[in-house]
Formats: structure tokens, sequence, C-alpha cells
């Protein structure tokens, strides 16, 4: 492994480098040593208790996350900006956005038993699992790669399915103009102040290997065929029982989060640009794979808001009703670090603890037969969702 960085070090090094060949990253302040020590032309900007900004070498991100990933076993474990004060505005905000009173409506009460316990038992393990299934049949869902078309149209195609007949609901690709695969965004218009929004999410890209990606088999049934069959059956359930809320509701299957969270980050930061009023956002990602024994779902306690997560764990108490915990990822390690990026509310819940995680991801292993072949672990999560649309949608 040493040697391998080593080469690709010296390839890739330029003494010429000028200020467009650098881009900032944020990392886990944990890892700021290594970096700088095993890339030649780092420069670290700010540290923080969590998160730091580092200047590196474009040509290095490839090492980056080779190092990354040998050294902390972590994918990518890093995020890179377009800018400096995109990075640095970040870790100015981490913290106060941690901590943040998400939004004066907010008062994340239970009130909608009946609703929540109706269109809840809907939810079917079966269901969960044949999308996971299908899914996972696509050779690759990689941003760049035809079979990473085909699987954005097939979940657009099932959504369209799953809410025929309902003129309150459209399905939408949003393109990304830097690369070809779209993500797809359901949008359930809200009865009473559709301007309030919840967005309910995952990434439908998968990855494996480091060359030759468009064209290796990257099955990503945990990662995270699992977080968007979570979804479609939440979909599903809703549709099944003609529930309708009162805010809107947007379903979102993300472009391209394998290599940055890029497809999210664009939504994420267009919303904000253009003043829209997210008040809630669910991450689904990784969400049937049980790794820790005592704990079923476990909130990520960065890139996320602690008012709306402990509301999540309370919606657990009360209709799930698992054992559940915090972790922490210790980077932006998914989707919901563009929302909480971008100033809205986001939490996490996750399979296991990061002590506990499949080890499978982005692998040509990672199947459902390492997830223990059914949808149980999934289902619970749907559950979690349904809970938290009903109950924040009132
Ligand atoms: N699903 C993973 C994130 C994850 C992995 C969370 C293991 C918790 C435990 C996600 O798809 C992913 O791989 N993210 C990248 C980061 C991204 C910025 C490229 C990663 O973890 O390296
Ligand atoms: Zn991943």
């Amino acid at each position: 492994m040493q040697k391998l960085w080593m080469i690709l070090m010296i390839v890739s090094f330029s003494a010429f480098a000028s200020n467009d060949d650098f881009v900032y990253i944020t990392v886990g302040t944990d890892a700021v040593q290594s970096t700088a020590k095993n890339l030649m032309d780092t420069e670290t900007i700010k540290v923080d208790s969590d998160i730091s900004v580092m200047k590196v070498h474009k040509d290095d991100i490839d090492i980056m996350s080779y190092m990354m990933h040998g050294e902390f076993k972590r994918c990518g474990g890093f995020m890179v900006h377009d800018s400096k004060a995109e990075a640095l505005s970040v870790l100015a905000d981490n913290e106060m956005r941690k901590t943040a009173k998400s939004f004066d409506f907010a008062e994340y009460t239970i009130t909608e038993e009946n609703t929540v316990q109706s269109v809840m038992s809907h939810i079917n393990e079966f269901s969960i699992r044949s999308t996971i299934i299908k899914l996972s049949s696509f050779k690759n869902r990689y941003y760049k790669s035809q079979t990473g078309l085909d699987s954005q149209n097939w979940i657009k195609a099932t959504w369209e399915k799953l809410s025929q007949g309902r003129n309150d609901v459209k399905v939408e690709f949003y393109k990304h103009k830097k690369w070809p695969q779209p993500s797809v965004v359901l949008t359930l218009e809200g009865s009473t102040k559709s301007d309030e929004i919840i967005v309910v999410g995952g990434h439908a890209d998968s990855i494996s290997g480091f060359w030759g990606r468009e064209r290796a088999r990257a099955p990503g049934a945990d990662d995270n065929a699992s977080g968007i069959a979570t979804v479609t059956e939440v979909i599903r359930v809703i549709m099944d029982t003609g529930y309708k809320p009162q805010r809107t509701v947007k379903f979102m299957a993300y472009a391209a989060e394998e290599v940055g969270l890029l497809g999210s980050k664009e939504i994420a930061n267009e919303y904000k640009k253009t003043g829209k009023n997210v008040v809630g956002v669910v991450q689904l990602d990784m969400t049937n794979f049980k790794g820790t024994v005592d704990k079923d779902i476990v909130f990520m306690t960065d890139y996320t808001n602690q008012a709306q997560t402990t509301f999540m764990g309370k919606l657990i108490d009360k209709y799930v009703q698992v054992p559940w915990g915090y972790s922490k990822c210790g980077y932006g390690c998914s989707d919901h670090a563009s929302w909480h990026n971008a100033g809205f509310p986001a939490s996490m819940p996750f399979e296991s603890t990061m002590g506990d995680i499949n080890n499978k991801i982005h692998t040509k292993n990672d199947v459902i037969e390492n997830s223990g072949s059914t949808a149980d672990h999934a289902e619970k999560f749907a559950k979690l969702a349904v809970a938290f649309i009903v109950e924040m949608g009132k």
C-alpha cells in the first residue's frame, strides 16, 4: 500500500503547480497529520475540533482516497469544495448548526398516532427486499456509466407507477450539468403549507474499485440500494393509503454521492440559493446490515441537527420500539452533510455504529446475502421514515 502511494505521488506531483491546480477540502481533524505527511503539496488552512480545511493538489485527490481507505478505513473521508470560502464556511457553521434550534414551527410533537399506525401497517419486508435485489442487479450504478443511467430510469419509472393517478404528485429528473447521471425527485405537494418542505432521500449510485469503475461490478445492495428501497417502500405505503400531508414531502434518489456528494450538493445549494424553506431532511444511506448487536438504529451526530435527531429518537420509542443510539462518521460521509452545510436541519439514522460497519461496501460482494438475505433491518427505517413524515407533515 505504502509503495503504491509513493509511485502515485511521484507520477502526479508537479513542481510548477499554479493556483488553479489546487482544491480546498474539509477533512476530519484526526486525519490532518497523515494527509500532510503523505501528500507533498498540501497546506493546512484551518483546524477545529472536528473538521479541518486543507489545500491539496487536485491530482492528489485519488491518492488521498487511497490513503483514507488504507489508514482510516474511510472510503473518501473528505469533501472537495469549489472554493476556499466554501470550505471555511463549513467549519465556521458546523458547531452553530449542530445545536441550532431548527425552525420556529418545529415543535416536534407526537400527535398523529392513528395515521402513523395505519400507514406504517402497510410496510412489507418482501417489497423492500425485491427493490434491493432489482437495484443490485444493475452491473453498477456509477455516475458515469450507462447502467448508472438505466438504474435512475428504473427508479423514476417505479416511483411514477406507484404514484399513478395522484394529481398532487410529480416525479422528475434533476439533471446535473457536469456528469450524465441525473438525480430523481418525487414531489408530494402539501395541502395547506406547500412551501414548507420535508426531504427524505438517499443516494442511488454505487461504486467499486479504483480504476475502470465504469465497468466494475458494484451491486451496492447495502450501500445504497437498501436506502433507496426503504424510500421506495415509504412512497408505496403513502400511495397505498392515500395519505396527504399538509407540508410538501420530497423523496430524492441522489446521483453521484460516492464521488463527493455531488448530486445532493448541487440540489441543496440550489435550494439555499433560491430560498426554499426546507424544514427537515432525513438521509437513508445503508439501512439493511445489522452490524451492532444491541442497537438497531444509530444516529450520526456530526453534520446533523441535534433537535431533529432527538425527535427522531422519540419517534423510534413511540412507533418502532427498537434499541437505538449514537455514533459519528468523523467526516461528511453522506448526503445529509450537503444539506447541513447549506443550512438545513438534517438527520442520518444509520444501520450500525461506525465500529461495526459492513466491510463489504464498495466491493463486488455488497450483495443482499451479506446483509442477512432479507430486508428485516431496513423495515425498521421505513417505519421511522413514515413516522417522521406524518408527524412533520401535519
Ligand atoms: N454509505 C457511505 C457512507 C458510510 C460508510 C457511512 C460507512 C457510515 C459508514 C457513503 O456512500 C460513502 O461511501 N461515502 C464516502 C464519502 C463521500 C464524501 C465520497 C465515504 O464514506 O468515503
Ligand atoms: Zn458508499
